[in-house]
């Protein structure tokens, strides 16, 4: 996730202004910034890595003349954050400058080709080849907007860009799939950026650009179009939201707003080069040893891992909470041990000083991380980055459901690799797996309301537990973990075949206990465990199958999730009910979620 910003000022210094818009877009990337203007001269490129504030008073952007440009702030996806990675990049001659948010998935073939034609790289950026895609659609005469309509149609991926050339010194041309797109439509000045509160201070009308439409920004005024180049008509709408609540998206909390990100999340996050995941399936099927090292939210996604790699890839692997590995595992590791370090941040100290220990004694560390440059990929000898652009609330939510997106692809690599999936097997997997972001979708939608009305009736309970088996076992942890880090409420997770063994004590009329009951192996078993709480007077809020009559039947409330999700992707729907419920406990206990007391978004402490 990054931010694009551009205007196009009657007259002034479009600098200052992207500046102030990249400050407001900050949220969604802040390891570099740059800005491009265009005046008569031609283009001029400032950029570096760091946050704006220090790049600017380092290089002082707000400087560069003219009234026309466009800036970025980064979140890194392709390259490390650098100067040369920062944006804008520009073509081999410097005539045209581009700003890009997204994924641009076959830029390797891209760069290859355009390599091979003679075109000269400075960047490790996807970005990039859209300056020389479009470079050479003018160099063959084409005008500037077909250069760029032709330039994005063979682009795979996701994108938001602008693009400045000196061939059209008053144009800006952005084009929009997937990736947020708004401009904004002033006194005679417009803007384009990746979200709306950026171009609040400047304009309350706005348009949204879709998906597949390219816009020209001009002293003519705006016009979209098709790919094909058949005009859109979009009347622009007046934005009534304050702009603290534009900063949300519209959401009352961040929290919130990243819940329901997350199917775009997991949608950007299935996007993996697959040359990360051959060189990642290789390493697991070689170690003789794994362990999978994360602490809090992070953890649990490595206790799913180990049931997906054990049952999809065969491989047997101890997840370990990242403070206790060293005590526990020191002694048993050596070059054929591999640590996959799962840590959204790259920089909880707990796993870090795990991923040191190991490495000192000859291990392997593969990591899954949400920040490109983070020390756990500079530790790592292969990293792979989950998309879910930064994540502000302090609970976890996209960030986990994107690494376990990331964590089944993996085993469904592995499992091939190893040749324990045919290729129709393993197509089949991922084509489910590329529905997963529908099935999230889906489910927040179909449950939220249900949702609330669990957190109204059982808030104010002192106590809740949250049972699963199988792969189940680590939804019904983070559903736990959910529920008392934001509400307070206390809350166990438990092996539900283990809580007859001591947590069934505690068990009195009206008690909440969660059933996390997908359809696989473990339901029948699941059904008792069932029964025994009912026995007991507790109430039963069951997460199962749509379909699923005889636990609907036993349950008190019941969500219903969708039919179709493959038993190993099942923690990546069924926990965004539980985040809901922590969400709404909190709400309505009057806690403010993304704040959650003495909790920290990145631990460094040991
Ligand atoms: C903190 C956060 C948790 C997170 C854990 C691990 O405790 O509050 O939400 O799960 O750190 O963080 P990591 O960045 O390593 O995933």
């Amino acid at each position: 996730m990054c931010g694009i910003f551009g205007c196009l000022l009657e007259d002034g210094h479009a600098a200052k202004v992207i500046l102030e818009g990249l400050k407001k877009l900050e949220y969604r990337g802040y390891d570099s910034v740059g800005i491009a203007t265009l005046d008569a001269r031609g283009i001029h490129v400032k950029k570096d890595k760091g946050k704006i504030a220090e790049v600017e008073a380092r290089l002082s952007l707000s400087s560069l003349p003219g009234n026309l440009g466009i800036g970025h702030t980064r979140w890194a996806t392709h390259g490390a954050p650098s100067q040369v990675n920062a944006h804008p990049h520009t073509d081999c001659t410097g005539a045209i400058a581009v700003v890009h948010n997204g994924v641009i998935e076959n830029f390797m073939q891209l760069r290859s080709e355009l390599e091979g034609r003679g075109h000269k790289f400075k960047s490790a950026t996807d970005t990039e080849v859209i300056a020389h895609l479009v470079e050479e659609g003018i160099a063959r005469g084409l005008p500037f907007l077909k250069a760029v309509i032709e330039a994005v149609k063979v682009i795979d991926g996701s994108y938001a860009i602008a693009v400045i050339s000196v061939k059209e010194p008053d144009t800006i041309i952005c084009a929009r799939k997937e990736s947020p797109l708004v401009i904004g439509i002033g006194d005679r000045t417009l803007y384009c950026a990746s979200d709306i509160p950026a171009i609040l201070p400047y304009t309350r009308k706005v348009a949204v650009i879709e998906d597949g439409e390219v816009v020209v920004l001009s002293k003519a005024g705006f016009k979209i179009l098709k790919l094909d180049g058949t005009p859109v008509s979009r009347a622009p709408f007046i934005v009534q939201w304050s702009a603290e609540e534009a900063e949300r998206g519209g959401y009352p909390h961040f929290m919130l707003k990243e819940i329901f990100e997350q199917p775009l999340a997991i949608k950007n996050t299935l996007r993996v080069p697959k040359v990360y995941l051959k060189l990642s399936s290789t390493i697991l099927s070689d170690s003789k040893r794994l362990f999978l090292v994360a602490a809090g939210t992070s953890y649990h996604a490595g206790l799913a891992a180990s049931y997906m790699l054990s049952s999809l890839a065969h491989i047997s692997s101890t997840p370990v909470i990242a403070s206790e590995f060293i005590s526990l595992c020191n002694n048993t590791i050596d070059e054929e041990t591999v640590v996959l370090a799962i840590s959204q941040s790259g920089e909880t100290a707990d796993t870090l000083s795990a991923v040191r220990c190991a490495k000192e004694q000859g291990a392997k560390i593969l990591s899954i991380t949400n920040v490109v440059g983070s020390s756990i990929t500079r530790l790592s000898d292969i990293y792979i980055c989950t998309q879910a652009g930064p994540e502000v609330g302090v609970a976890a939510t996209k960030t986990f459901t994107t690494q376990l997106t990331t964590l089944a692809l993996l085993a469904i690599h592995v499992s091939m690799d190893r040749g324990l999936l045919t290729t129709s097997e393993a197509q089949e997997l991922l084509d489910n797996l590329h529905k997963v972001p529908g099935f999230v979708d889906r489910t927040l939608k179909e449950t939220e309301p249900l949702v609330k009305k669990v957190s109204d009736l059982y808030c104010n309970k002192n106590s809740f537990y949250f049972l699963g088996r199988g792969i189940s076992v680590a939804t019904a942890l983070e559903g736990a973990l959910k529920l008392k880090e934001i509400s307070y409420i206390h809350a166990e997770g438990y092996p539900a075949g283990e809580s007859k063994h001591g947590p069934i004590a505690l068990i009195e009329d009206g008690f909440p206990c969660v059933f996390v009951a997908p359809p696989d192996e473990t339901r029948a078993n699941i059904v008792g465990n069932i029964m025994e709480m009912m026995a007991r007077g507790a109430h039963i809020i069951a997460l199962a199958s749509e379909d699923d009559k005889e636990i609907e039947e036993l349950s008190t409330h019941f969500l219903p999730m969708p039919r179709e999700v493959y038993k190993y992707f099942t923690p990546i729907v069924y926990i965004t009910p539980l985040q809901l419920l922590a969400y709404y406990s909190a709400v309505t206990l009057g806690y403010d979620p993304d704040k959650p007391r003495n909790l920290a978004k990145s631990v460094t402490v040991l």
